[in-house]
């Protein structure tokens, strides 16, 4: 059999055909913003409404994640190995995250918001410099970041216990939170302001 590399309708020989099919485009399965039916006994609406905030939380993530993974390649100063470290962990645990994050959004039908264009489109988290920024104007970004996840957060665990969604109810109020309160910790700790050697 011929092939030009082209996609080409199913044919018996073509099963047989080892050639990878190229040039392949088509309609979209799913519109972004919309849900399909899951049976897992949960309203569209309120799938609808989980999705969109589910959405909108994980590109707020995904940002934070990516604004640890820039201050782990760019600190300097005498607190560069253990920030280093520090924001490399936290980014390692957010990506864990975001895994489950969008696909809590899969599960309920909807589609998850992924690349990072789009992500950038919607984060509210605001946009920091290509450049280097000083140790406490790293951690400052990373911290206002921190709490616009945990507001939205919080208003997904009432919003999510209000229309019986426990799976994203949990999500958020034992995974999310705690594990994100948990860092905001870690990081606030570098701003405090105490001596070092000598006591005042
Ligand atoms: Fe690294």
């Amino acid at each position: 059999m011929k092939s030009n590399g082209k996609a080409k309708s199913p044919a018996k020989s073509a099963r047989l055909d080892p050639t990878p099919i190229l040039n392949q485009r088509g309609k979209l399965l799913q519109e972004y913003g919309k849900i399909v039916h899951m049976p897992i006994a949960l309203e569209a609406k309120a799938r609808q409404e989980n999705v969109d905030s589910l959405n909108q939380v994980l590109a707020d993530v995904i940002t934070l994640r990516d604004l640890y993974k820039k201050h782990h390649w760019q600190v300097a100063g005498p607190t560069f190995y253990q920030l280093h470290l520090l924001f490399d962990k936290h980014a390692d645990e957010l990506t864990e995250l975001v895994d489950s994050i969008a696909e809590r959004v899969q599960i309920m039908g909807g589609l998850a918001i992924a690349m990072a264009a789009d992500v950038a489109e919607t984060t509210k988290i605001p946009r920091p410099p290509r450049g280097r920024e000083e140790v406490p104007v790293q951690i400052d970004r990373l911290l206002e970041a921190h709490e616009i996840v945990l507001k939205e957060a919080r208003d997904l665990v009432e919003q999510s216990d209000d229309n019986k969604d426990s799976g994203t109810n949990d999500l958020m109020a034992s995974k999310l939170i705690p594990i994100t309160e948990f860092q905001v910790w870690f990081v606030s700790e570098h701003v405090v302001d105490v001596p070092v050697v000598r006591a005042e």
